[in-house]
């Protein structure tokens, strides 16, 4: 009998493991289970432990759901303490209620997995699970023929994990008292609802067909939630995280979380949600995070959403959405992050994000439609998000990036674009001062505007790799003056202005997979600088006498990488760096006078080439009126240019005595 439920128990375990891994593929590792065995009092079907709450296996949903909260004390404190977990087999029906009452009565979590055999059901009554009232947390992993029926509430539980199991009410359920509809004190409405409005003509976009609202009475609610056994969560008060995956939960009621206040955290993925109905989830006006990822959810108007005053992360990935528009969304002031990703969102209406003033990062593009971004008239697709820092945007089609597209984005400091753009324009990312990323790889860029990167001041890391460039305009980096990394990796350039490697502060730039053109205009390139990848950042801390790290920051650490050095298309693919030097015979490298014009920074090219002009005039009429600063550069370039002739001299000496010999050699010493 003993070996039996030890079998039994192996198997518990076993199959733990797998649904755990099959379930959650993309979170962290395993807990370390580091748990004592409570043998006495624990049911033969399941396994008893006692241990921290974060080495429970339970913890990784909880925490999965929770991490967006940066700093919170409470629940640290929660995921320290010790608790009694058990995890049980059930199999037939009958027997669960025997299995509960041989539970310890202090057991503060559960899990109960259904394996199921074919046809097998399941019903588990929540009126089953009062007696523990200690439980903090509930899992149910059901097989499909999995039922729960909600006919009490489970007051005192705080996070409850349900996957493919069938949540339905029962007839004998509670209903709440009141009849009070949350409509009735709602009040936003869309800019282009305010139709008529004088005081604000802008907002008038009549671009999307007005949408029936449909709002039942309560008297109706209730019937239609006896006859549907709609699940409803009414008194679950205590609950902070719920997470119902894959359990055909397709129709979303307001009163389905009605009274939820303590709820920071739902995620109902995997349900074949299609609509989400008016006030779905203003019952727990204080979310936090809000998944509904992986759904079919195909349109989206903004009294589904509304009331989620206090909502920090919203996912809408992988759903059916195909446009976004100023009645999309109702007030979301607190919300940090949107991720509307794999939708297939063909364009963005004007006006969609002006609730969103306040969020922080936002993320769209998908492979099933191309995202056409474009002005519209006035409009900007993305004014309104002035605190965004971070814009990330696949599948982008458009024959040409126009100035105005970006407008109003003034706090970006990341964007990252991929598709299919022929042409960035100048001025395209005006307005962006703080922007320090702009990945632009794989877009497929033909022509870029010489101005294209006029009025980014802090830009550091440039990614143009694996697009069609044929060149770099001369003067594309003129104000970058913070460039760190320039990525042109993978095009089809042949030169490279010279002025390229006078950027004060770059520590990379790849330009490998290019057919480059070599001569000697490329002797002022370095190894250094194109040999070399960003690698991970590390984190670097300061230390106090105990060893303790006291100031910890991250910082950027360099690869070389012998593999990236750019070859020559016009010498059989040998490396830029041997053609100089055992070919071309360049010499010293070219001492380029202090660049220019430090007044023409940030003006649009047009006005350069004209003050260019002027200057040249001024300078053939009035050639001494030059300051003193002017001066010392002056004699600073002559050093220079004496230096460079004294040097060019010297190398052609030692050239012409050695050219014999490397001409022999230079076969055979390819790098
Ligand atoms: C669950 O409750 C229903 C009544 O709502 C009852 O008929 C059924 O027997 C209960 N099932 C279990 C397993 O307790
Ligand atoms: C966002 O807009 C609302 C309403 O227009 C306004 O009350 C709020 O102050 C704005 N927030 C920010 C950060 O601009
Ligand atoms: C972009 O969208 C189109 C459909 O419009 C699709 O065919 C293509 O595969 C998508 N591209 C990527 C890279 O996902
Ligand atoms: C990219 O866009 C151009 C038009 O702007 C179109 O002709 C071309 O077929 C597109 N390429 C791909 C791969 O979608
Ligand atoms: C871009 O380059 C790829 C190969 O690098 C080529 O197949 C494609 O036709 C090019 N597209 C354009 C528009 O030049």
């Amino acid at each position: 009998m003993l070996s039996v439920s030890r079998l039994i128990k192996v198997l518990i375990v076993l199959l733990l493991c797998c649904q755990l891994q099959s379930a959650l593929p993309q979170l962290d590792q395993q807990p370390e289970a580091t748990v004592e065995l409570d043998v006495l009092s624990c049911p033969s079907s399941c396994v008893c432990q006692y241990a921290a709450f974060n080495e429970l296996p339970i913890a990784r949903w909880v925490n999965h759901m929770t991490n967006t909260d940066a700093s919170d004390d409470a629940s640290d404190f929660l995921l320290a303490t010790h608790i009694k977990l058990a995890t049980c087999l059930l199999q037939e029906e009958g027997e669960t209620q025997t299995l509960f009452s041989a539970l310890p009565i202090d057991l503060q979590a559960l899990i109960l997995l259904h394996t199921g055999s074919p046809g097998s059901q399941l019903t588990v009554n929540t009126s089953s699970l009062r007696a523990l009232n200690q439980l903090s947390t509930l899992e149910i992993r059901g097989s499909g023929t999995t039922t729960l029926n909600i006919d009490e509430p489970l007051e005192f539980l705080q996070h409850a994990n349900f996957e493919q199991v069938r949540l339905q009410a029962s007839e004998r359920l509670q209903r709440p008292q009141h009849s009070k509809l949350p409509s009735d004190n709602y009040e936003y409405k869309p800019p282009s609802d305010m139709a008529g409005n004088e005081a604000t003509p802008k907002y008038q976009l009549k671009f999307e067909p007005e949408a029936a609202v449909e709002i039942m009475s309560y008297a109706q609610y209730v019937e239609r939630l006896k006859q549907t056994r709609m699940p409803s969560f009414w008194g679950w008060s205590q609950l902070e995280v719920l997470r119902i995956h894959n359990c055909q939960l397709s129709e979303l009621h307001w009163q389905m979380f009605d009274g939820l206040t303590q709820l920071h955290h739902l995620s109902l993925e995997r349900n074949g949600i299609e609509e989400l109905q008016p006030f779905a989830f203003s019952g727990a006006p204080h979310l936090k995070s809000l998944s509904l990822a992986h759904n079919t959810v195909a349109r989206l108007y903004y009294l589904g959403l509304a009331g989620l005053l206090e909502l920090e992360t919203l996912n809408l990935a992988d759903n059916h959405l195909e446009r976004l528009s100023e009645s999309s969304f109702p007030p979301l002031p607190r919300l940090l992050k949107a991720d509307l990703r794999e939708n297939p969102i063909m364009y963005i209406l004007p006006a969609t994000f002006w609730v969103m003033n306040d969020t922080r990062e936002l993320l769209l593009g998908s492979k099933l439609a191309a995202l056409e971004l474009r002005s519209w008239n006035s409009y900007g697709q993305f004014d309104s998000l002035h605190k965004l820092r971070k814009l990330s945007l696949g599948n982008v089609t458009t024959a040409s990036l126009e100035q105005g597209v970006f407008k109003g984005l003034y706090a970006l400091e990341q964007l990252t674009l991929r598709g299919n753009i022929s042409s960035v324009q100048f001025d395209a990312f005006a307005g962006m001062e703080q922007l320090r990323e702009l990945d632009l790889s794989h877009c497929g860029i033909v022509e870029l505007s010489m101005d294209a990167l006029l009025g980014l001041k802090c830009l550091e890391q440039l990614n143009l790799a694996h697009n069609n460039l044929t060149h770099v305009p001369n003067g594309l980096l003129d104000d970058q003056l913070r460039l760190e990394v320039v990525q042109l990796q993978g095009n089809q350039l042949r030169t490279l202005p010279t002025s390229f490697f006078q950027q004060p502060r770059l520590r990379v730039a790849r330009l490998d997979q290019n057919p480059w053109q070599c001569d000697c205009d490329m002797s002022n390139w370095l190894p250094r600088l194109t040999n070399v990848m960003r690698g991970p950042s590390v984190e670097r801390c300061v230390r106090d006498i105990n060893g303790e790290p006291m100031l910890c920051r991250h910082v950027a650490s360099y690869e070389t990488d012998k593999k990236l050095v750019p070859r020559c298309a016009n010498y059989n693919g040998r490396s830029v760096y041997y053609v100089l030097r055992r070919q071309l015979h360049c010499g010293a490298p070219l001492m380029l006078a202090p660049s220019r014009g430090h007044s023409t920074r940030g003006l649009p090219h047009w006005r350069k080439l004209e003050l260019h002009q002027q200057q040249q005039h001024k300078l053939g009429s009035k050639k001494k009126q030059h300051s003193h600063k002017k001066q010392r550069k002056s004699h600073l370039a002559q050093r220079n240019n004496l230096e460079h002739i004294l040097k060019e001299q010297q190398q052609k000496q030692q050239n012409e005595a050695t050219s014999a010999q490397s001409d022999g050699q230079k076969m055979s010493n390819e790098i």
